[in-house]
């Protein structure tokens, strides 16, 4: 059995020789290497080695240790270092930059424009510099990108694609993460002053080209990337000190085929929805703070036909539509005195001058519900989220304030579902966190809801039931199709989407391809497939 140790640097031996051969003259050869420095952390905490993948090869590394005792487990970043020199000659260099750096002459990309600058002045101080045996000036680079254009100390986990929300709870408390693999872990990432953490707060604000002070200590903003934002400043209003928390946006927006894939929904239940979306039904998402409600809601919406005009409102824009008629609008928060507030309450009352087919909110929770429900009597189709268990916890939240819809608008909404976290013993019998989409309703009345579908704990399997289907009902109406002809369109839809996910055509813009096609001239897409519907 190899050691821990020998396992590690066998993985990043091959990495660390690039990095030696690129910079021959360093003394980099003193230096530890990730495996070593990782087999220290593993070796004083008595941790187990479990996974280790790279961020950004060949800077940093992640490594999840498990600690025997309690069977914690730990995220660690490992990073190279800089030794004493080369963070004089970084010191120099950021200060250079920060006081010499001009404004543009002509509109150009900031960061591109900052980049630039910074490479020529390492550039200059190189040369300055002449031979420089020890001096690694790549590492150097890497640092003054980090920490002028990126992340600074997080960066390395932004650009880790299994972290999904990054949260630091006050001063010195390690910041936590939520990884798709392992869930919550804590990092070895730790803000040791309070300066520290506020200067830190004060840089992502900026970053977001927002504001944050002791007089306005509550930032709600996104960050470069799209990454969404809330933070608190100093101790003002959290007894810890700044705090912030972010929900990480991803590049590559989760499709209705990986949904399939990670078993959050069935090929059949997406085939429903897509039906449903086609015939615009009323649709209405729940689930806890991080479920995964708007990534459902982006993924049905996705599903809808290209010739609908869509607007989507929210408080932060997260959702992204392959769709030629949309319109995204999202709210504004007061300026410095509370002025020139724009509410999602707003934002749906002025979005029905657009002549919307749908109205998507990203999420209801105020008076705006009131003005979509209203919307949707008037013949708009509706699709959202609200933050509820069950269905009957939705509707009790809906019917009261501030949202205050009257009882009899409850049946507009076509369908519910609650989308749960819930947790899967994997093959080596470790526990997992998987999504499903536990329970689907179609609203007949108020309170008088059919159950379409409800997720199978012990099987993992979701049992489907059309046959009491009240929006087939409806499709049957508008389309004038029999109930036998909707079952087989339903049926088609979903050998299409099988035939996505054994083909693993799952990118949102390749998916959005077939379901256009398919809606342009479904025989052509069937026949080009040579799908069979059973
Ligand atoms: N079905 C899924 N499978 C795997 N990961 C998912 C799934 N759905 C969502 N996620 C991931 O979970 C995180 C939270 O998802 P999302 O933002 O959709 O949740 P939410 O319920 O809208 O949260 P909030 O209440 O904070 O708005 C995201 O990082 C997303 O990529
Ligand atoms: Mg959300």
């Amino acid at each position: 059995m190899p050691s821990v140790l020998e396992k590690l640097s066998t993985l990043f031996r091959k990495k660390k020789e690039e990095l030696v051969e690129e910079e021959e003259e360093t003394e980099e050869k003193k230096e530890t290497t990730h495996a070593e420095r990782a087999a220290r952390y593993f070796l004083r905490r008595k941790s187990r080695y479990l996974d280790s993948y790279p961020l950004y090869e060949p800077w940093a590394y992640a490594y999840i240790f498990e600690d025997p005792k309690t069977g914690n487990l730990v995220y660690v970043v490992e990073e190279v270092t800089l030794n004493d020199r080369e963070k004089e000659i970084y010191d120099q260099i950021t200060e250079y930059i920060m006081w010499e750096l001009e404004p543009p002459e002509r509109e150009v990309d900031p960061r591109e424009y900052v980049m630039k600058y910074a490479r020529k002045a390492i550039r200059q101080f190189q040369l300055k510099l002449g031979r420089t045996p020890g001096l690694s000036w790549s590492k150097i680079q890497y640092y003054v990108e980090r920490d002028l254009l990126g992340y600074g100390i997080l960066d390395p986990i932004f650009r880790d694609p299994n972290i999904e929300d990054i949260s630091c709870n006050g001063v010195g408390r390690p910041i936590y993460v939520w990884h798709r693999k392992y869930e919550s872990l804590p990092t070895n990432i730790v803000f040791e002053t309070e300066d520290e953490l506020d200067e830190y707060v004060l840089k992502l604000a900026h970053m977001a080209g927002k504001h944050i002070s002791v007089a306005y200590p509550i930032l709600d903003a996104i960050l470069p990337g799209g990454h969404r934002l809330a933070a608190t400043f100093q101790k003002e209003v959290s007894t810890k000190g700044s705090t912030f928390t972010i929900r990480k946006f991803r590049e590559d927006p989760i499709t209705i085929i990986d949904m399939i894939d990670f078993g959050t929904i069935s090929p059949e239940i997406a085939a429903y929805f897509w039906l449903a979306m086609d015939y615009k039904m009323t649709t209405l998402i729940m689930g806890v703070t991080g479920a995964g409600k708007t990534t459902t809601l982006n993924a049905l919406a996705n599903l809808l036909r290209p010739t609908y005009k869509v607007v989507t409102i929210e408080d932060t824009p997260e959702l992204r539509l392959p769709l030629e008629n949309w319109v995204q609008l999202v709210s504004r928060p007061s300026y410095l005195g509370g002025v020139g507030e724009i509410t999602l309450f707003h934002l749906v009352k002025v979005s029905l001058r657009y002549r919307p087919d749908v109205i998507v909110v990203g999420e209801v929770r105020g008076e705006e519900a009131y003005v979509l429900f209203q919307a949707i009597a008037t013949g708009h189709s509706g699709m959202t989220t609200l933050h509820a268990e069950s269905i009957d916890a939705a509707v009790k939240r809906l019917t009261s304030p501030p949202m205050n819809i009257p009882p009899s608008y409850i049946p507009l909404i076509n369908i519910a579902m609650v989308i749960k976290r819930v947790t899967k013993i994997d093959e080596t019998g470790r526990p997992r966190p998987v999504r499903r989409i536990t329970n689907i309703w179609e609203v007949k009345d108020y309170e008088d809801y059919i159950v379409v579908s409800k997720w199978d704990p012990v099987r993992d399997r979701f049992e489907m039931d059309l046959s009491k289907s009240i929006v087939l009902d409806h499709i049957s109406e508008i389309t004038g199709r029999s109930r036998e002809e909707l079952y087989e369109e339903v049926a088609k839809r979903k050998a299409i989407l099988e035939w996505l996910h054994a083909n693993h055509i799952r990118s949102y813009k390749e998916v959005a391809s077939y379901i256009q096609r398919y809606y342009i001239n479904p025989k052509a897409v069937l026949e080009q497939l040579g799908v069979e519907v059973r």
